[in-house]
This record gives structure tokens, C-alpha cells and sequence, in this order.
């Protein structure tokens, strides 16, 4: 069973342009919207064709609000690998988006409680988020919601699993560097947005992709809950379509 829009792109490049106009027409529709963004390879092609499109005047960032799903444990802000570093470099540096406007949990809180708390108000005082934007791990985690026996509502820490640790460590000089533990959004943040646009591509995805939309909901496979949110659009490449 599932419930998902899904557009088929040719390579991640087209799959970039098609998650590009999802955000194109939420930010043309409601300028002052909130998306919830990502980190990690897939959604780099995404990123910068709406760099492309705010130079080329489709899109204006100026009043935008947008949260990250997660955030290393213990790393800066400014760290190389930080969640937070990703984001400008990749994205906020190159649009017109308020530094104000964007937040990222700090995996540098020493009270990691009070700052989940923090970061859901934070949300659910700009009205919630209308747009978000998922990627998906080798495990089927959304954010860094791993395998667990029930789905977690809201934003906490997690521990990382051996898989998402060696399938990140290419980021880092070696496996022992990677941290152990994230803070992320909850399964019950991601599903609270208005529409959700999860972009796979790779033939390496193509597994966890089945799982996902045409298996069981399961909380060992995390993504699949999305099979019960009434607006994804899914945006897979050839190589990662299951069919
Ligand atoms: P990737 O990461 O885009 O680098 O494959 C996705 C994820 O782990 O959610």
C-alpha cells in the first residue's frame, strides 16, 4: 500500500529539477512559507538548482523560514561535517534566505532536552512546516530515526547505527571520527508537516525504497509510516525505482 506521488526522473540532476518545483510553487504560493531541509548527497542537485532558479529571479528566499531535520552530537556549528556547516555552504550562503530564518539543532547544547523542546516552539510558533524534504538512509531512517521498535514523536537524541556510521564516514578520515549520537526531528515532526517531497536516487536506494512505499509500515523500516501522510511526493531516479 501506498499513498505517494511518484515522478521518475531520468538521473539525480532531473530529480533535483523536479524537487525544485515543488519548492517553487509552495514559496510562489505562500512566500513567508516554512520547509524543513536535509543534508547528505541526494538533495545536494536540488540545492543547487534553487540557487539557479533565486539568481535567475523564480524564486525569492527573502522571507522564507526553514528547519534542518538533524544535527551531529558535539559537533560546532563551524565544524567541517556539522549538519549547520553543510547547510551554508551548500545552500543559505547562496540565496537570500535570513540567517535568522534558519535554524539547525545545536549539537553543541549542553541541555539537549531543553533544546529539542526549544526547536519544537520554535517550529510550531512559526505555524508548522509546510514543505519538508527527506532523504533516505540504507536502514530506512528519515532525519536520523533509525530502526526502533515504535516510532519517536519529536525532536531527541538518538544513538547512530554501524550502518549510517560507515555509510558517513567517507565525510570523515575515518569511521572513528564519525559521532555516535545526533539530535533529530521525531517521526511524529517529519509527518506533522503540510507535504513532504523524499528524494531517493541510486541503484544502492532501490531496496529500501520498496520497503518503504510497498512493504509493511514498520517502525524497523522508519520511513514507511509515510505510506499514512496524505501529501508525498516521492522523486526517485530510474536507478532507484523499484519497477
Ligand atoms: P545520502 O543520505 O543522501 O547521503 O544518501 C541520506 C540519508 O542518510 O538520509
Amino acid at each position: 500500500m501506498y499513498h505517494a506521488r511518484v515522478i521518475v526522473a531520468n538521473n539525480p540532476e532531473e530529480a533535483g529539477k523536479f524537487a525544485a518545483d515543488v519548492f517553487e510553487a509552495e514559496i510562489a504560493k505562500k512566500p513567508a512559507c516554512v520547509i524543513g531541509l536535509a543534508t547528505g548527497s541526494t538533495p545536494l542537485p536540488l540545492y543547487r538548482e534553487l540557487i539557479a532558479r533565486e539568481k535567475a529571479g523564480k524564486i525569492d528566499f527573502t522571507r522564507v523560514r526553514s528547519a534542518n531535520l538533524d544535527e551531529y552530537k558535539g559537533l560546532a556549528p563551524n565544524h567541517e561535517q556539522s549538519y549547520r556547516k553543510f547547510m551554508q555552504d551548500n545552500l543559505f550562503d547562496h540565496i537570500s534566505i535570513r540567517p535568522e530564518n534558519t535554524i539547525v539543532p545545536l549539537g553543541l547544547a549542553e541541555d539537549v532536552d531543553a533544546m529539542c523542546d526549544a526547536y519544537e516552539r520554535m517550529i510550531e510558533a512559526w505555524g508548522g512546516v509546510d514543505l519538508q524534504l527527506l532523504g533516505i538512509g540504507h536502514d530506512g531512517h528519515i532525519g536520523f530515526n533509525e530502526p526502533d521498535d515504535h516510532f519517536p514523536a519529536k525532536t531527541h537524541e538518538v544513538k547512530l547505527t554501524e550502518m549510517t556510521i560507515n555509510a558517513n564516514k567517507r565525510f570523515f578520515n575515518s569511521a572513528d571520527e564519525v559521532p555516535r549520537a545526533a539530535i533529530t526531528m521525531g517521526i511524529g515532526t517529519i509527518m506533522a508537516a503540510k507535504k513532504i517531497v523524499m528524494m531517493v536516487t541510486g541503484a544502492d536506494k532501490k531496496e529500501i525504497l520498496k520497503k518503504t512505499f510497498w512493504g509493511k509500515v514498520d517502525p524497523q523500516v522508519p520511513a514507511s509510516i509515510l505510506q499514512f501522510h496524505p501529501d508525498v511526493t516521492l522523486v526517485c531516479d530510474k536507478d532507484a525505482y523499484p519497477f
